[in-house]
């Protein structure tokens, strides 16, 4: 299913399926706490103040109601104060083209993934070089990156996960329904 009916389900799918320490990059405001399955220890980066403040107080309830533990910590996943190896899965939703760094990001997702980690995401990306949306992608970067969290909507955030070193990438593609075609990606990387 490549609709956005299938996107939602994966993300169900994936996300669910997380357990033990799992890591949410650019966690926001907890969009996928109701997502998590029970029991797991989560621990959710998020740069910007006015999030964290939401962040907490939803983490407290989802980890009340679940039986899980949550740490939030103020920082961006260019430098991820966690040990090597520490963390069962990486999780990242539409924030990978807002990061000021993507390889080095990608690099500490894999450098705190213990060996068989996943680092599941879902995020938006570039679309084909040359096509109408990609074009108009550019025009409206310099809107984005200053007004918008630093979204870079050119980014091509599949080809960077695919040269990353992960030892397998699993990802399927969706389009965004409405007047421009935006190219989503979803899927699982193995460290
Ligand atoms: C579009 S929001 C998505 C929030 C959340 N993941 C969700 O799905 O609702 C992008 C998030 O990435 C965060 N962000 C921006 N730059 C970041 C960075 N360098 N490292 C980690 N998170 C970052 C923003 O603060 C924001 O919370």
């Amino acid at each position: 299913m490549s609709g956005w009916a299938g996107y939602e389900a994966k993300k169900r799918e994936l996300v669910g399926g997380l357990s033990g320490t799992v890591l949410e990059l650019g966690a926001g405001k907890g969009a996928n706490f109701g997502m998590l399955g029970k029991g797991v220890d989560w621990i959710g980066l998020e740069p910007r103040a006015a999030s964290r403040r939401t962040l907490e107080s939803r983490a407290a309830t989802w980890a009340d109601k679940t039986g899980g533990s949550y740490r939030v910590l103020d920082t961006g996943a260019e430098q991820i104060p966690l040990p090597s190896a520490s963390v069962d899965a990486v999780l990242s939703t539409v924030v990978l083209c807002s990061v000021d760094e993507l390889g080095g990001v990608l690099t500490e997702v894999r450098r705190v993934l213990r060996p068989g980690g996943r680092f599941v995401f879902f995020e938006h990306i570039g679309a084909a070089r040359g096509s109408w949306v990609c074009r108009l992608q550019g025009l409206i970067r310099p809107i984005t990156r200053t007004f918008d969290k630093g979204c870079d909507p050119t980014r091509q955030t599949d080809d960077a996960i695919h040269a990353a070193g992960f030892t397998t990438v699993t990802l399927d593609r969706y389009t965004l329904p409405g007047l421009v075609p935006i190219p989503y990606i979803a899927g699982t990387a193995i460290s």
